[in-house]
């Protein structure tokens, strides 16, 4: 017997970017993604998703793995320039078919869907009259979701507006790394905000459409902990903790942000600069679910120096932060490598316990509120030995995670569903095809065919036995 409950849902995650490909088929609008990928130099030996795993003309026989795997949910987002090309007014029906026969298969083996309206696909036509620094951005987010929810809203009930801000907020305004590739945080707090109100605008859209389902934000759950127990280690690591875990939550649980860190922000930035009638819109739509994105521990330090971020893309131990190559921001803290952890080859610490303390931690902040832990996952390169993917290393990280939201369920959190993250093998944004998280194996030299990994017969028992076998 396992702790948890008959309803809790075993899913598993994707996004459309990541998978669909089909990017220019059917009247589908060009994204950021869909530029900045062919830009030269911006992704990992120029990988886009152009085909991705072409799961657009291939969904029917995905959902038939995912049936056969027992998967009860599928958390998947929705591309917003494949249903409103210019980002508002005209509709291509073509994309909102596409979405409303992947519903129909799902639905049609009991595989309940979790919709993610954003996972960083704004179309191109958006971001040429300001992306997210224009709030006439929020104003057309919430034209697109109650499309979503006037065409799918009668057989979807779990939806979420946006996948991390932290990622593409962060790497977007920050480090540069994501389109629209600037580096400026004054910038990135405004369209920040306008991301909060056009959460905001949707969630209020969805409580007046009637539909019967609930409604929710996914954010990366960033467990941190001090490099030492020097004040200024300690200091570090509570600044961390404002910026990457108050900052981005309070908005859409609270209602609000955490008053000393925006009195802080707006007295060294200007901003971000409110409109009239924003407070109470944050207040009045905080969110009835959080989703919890949750890969790695962060350990934080002090910091002296500036650094600019190096990331590890190539899935060789070593080249990711290290001692004289370490991102933060001077004057506040730095990312550093943890002596007695364990990395992965991308360099992300591998640990458990740090689920169970994350979840509490939001239990703690923000009371009973329901929790999905909407992806989680490891990314290797995959044995394959005698034609079979031996993806064990995946099935001791899952498995160990899994043992830390039990954990945290004994302990009293309410916790409703496990979407690892992936279902299939598919394009990671700036590391190629070579950094897998799926269930299931894509042969890129085979026409994309799809093959079982070790973890999906796993999973599959897991699943089974409600996360009693495993
Ligand atoms: C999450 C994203 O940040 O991490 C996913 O929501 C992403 O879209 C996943 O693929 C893993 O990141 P990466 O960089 O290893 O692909």
């Amino acid at each position: 017997m396992s702790a948890f409950p008959k309803d809790f849902l075993w899913g598993a995650a994707t996004a459309a970017y990541q998978v669909e490909g089909a990017h220019d088929v059917d009247g589908k609008g060009p994204s950021i993604w869909d530029t900045f990928s062919h830009l030269p130099g911006t992704t990992y030996q120029g990988t886009n998703g152009d085909v991705a795993v072409d799961h657009y003309h291939r969904f029917r026989e995905d959902v038939a793995l995912m049936a056969e795997m027992g998967m009860q949910s599928y958390r998947f987002s929705i591309s917003w320039p494949r249903l409103l090309p210019q980002g508002r007014g005209t509709i291509n029906e073509a994309g909102v078919k596409f979405y409303s026969d992947l519903i129909d298969a799902l639905l049609e083996h009991n595989i309940e869907p979790m919709i993610t309206l954003y996972h960083w696909d704004l179309p191109q036509a958006l971001q040429d009259e300001g992306g997210w620094e224009a709030r006439s951005t929020a104003e057309a987010f919430e034209e697109y979701a109650s499309l979503c929810y006037q065409r799918y809203g009668d057989r979807v009930k779990l939806w979420s507006t946006f996948n991390e801000t932290v990622c593409f907020i962060g790497f977007g305004y920050i480090t540069g790394g994501h389109p629209p590739g600037v580096k400026n945080p004054a910038r990135a707090l405004q369209a920040c905000h306008h991301v909060f109100v056009a959460h905001a605008k949707a969630v209020a859209a969805f409580r007046t459409s009637g539909i019967d389902g609930k409604i929710g934000f996914v954010n990366v759950l960033q467990t941190h902990t001090p490099l030492s127990q020097s004040a200024e280690d300690l200091a570090a690591y509570q600044l961390a903790e404002g910026i990457f875990t108050h900052w981005l939550y309070d908005p859409v649980l609270k209602g609000e942000y955490p008053a000393e860190l925006l009195a802080q922000a707006q007295a060294v930035w200007g901003v971000p600069q409110f409109a009239p009638g924003d407070e109470q819109l944050l207040r009045d739509n905080i969110c009835d679910f959080i989703g919890l994105n949750y890969y790695k521990r962060e350990t934080i330090a002090a910091n002296h120096h500036e650094s600019h971020l190096t990331m590890n893309t190539s899935g060789e131990k070593g080249k990711g932060h290290q001692q004289g190559n370490e991102f933060g921001f001077k004057g506040l803290f730095k990312f550093v490598r943890n002596p007695n952890g364990v990395y992965t080859d991308w360099d992300w610490e591998i640990y458990p316990q740090g689920l169970t303390e994350g979840i509490m931690n939001i239990k703690a902040r923000y009371g009973d509120i329901p929790m999905y832990i909407t992806e989680n996952g490891l990314g290797a390169k995959d044995p394959i030995i005698d034609g079979e993917v031996v993806d064990d290393d995946r099935i001791d990280y899952l498995r160990q995670h899994i043992g830390a939201i039990e954990d945290a369920i004994n302990q009293g959190a309410d916790v409703r569903g496990y979407y690892p993250w992936s279902f299939i093998d598919l394009l990671s944004w700036l590391n190629g095809f070579q950094k897998q998280y799926g269930f299931v194996y894509v042969d890129h030299n085979k026409g994309l065919a799809r093959q079982r990994k070790k973890s999906f017969f796993w999973y599959q028992k897991l699943i089974g036995s409600n996360g009693a076998e495993r």
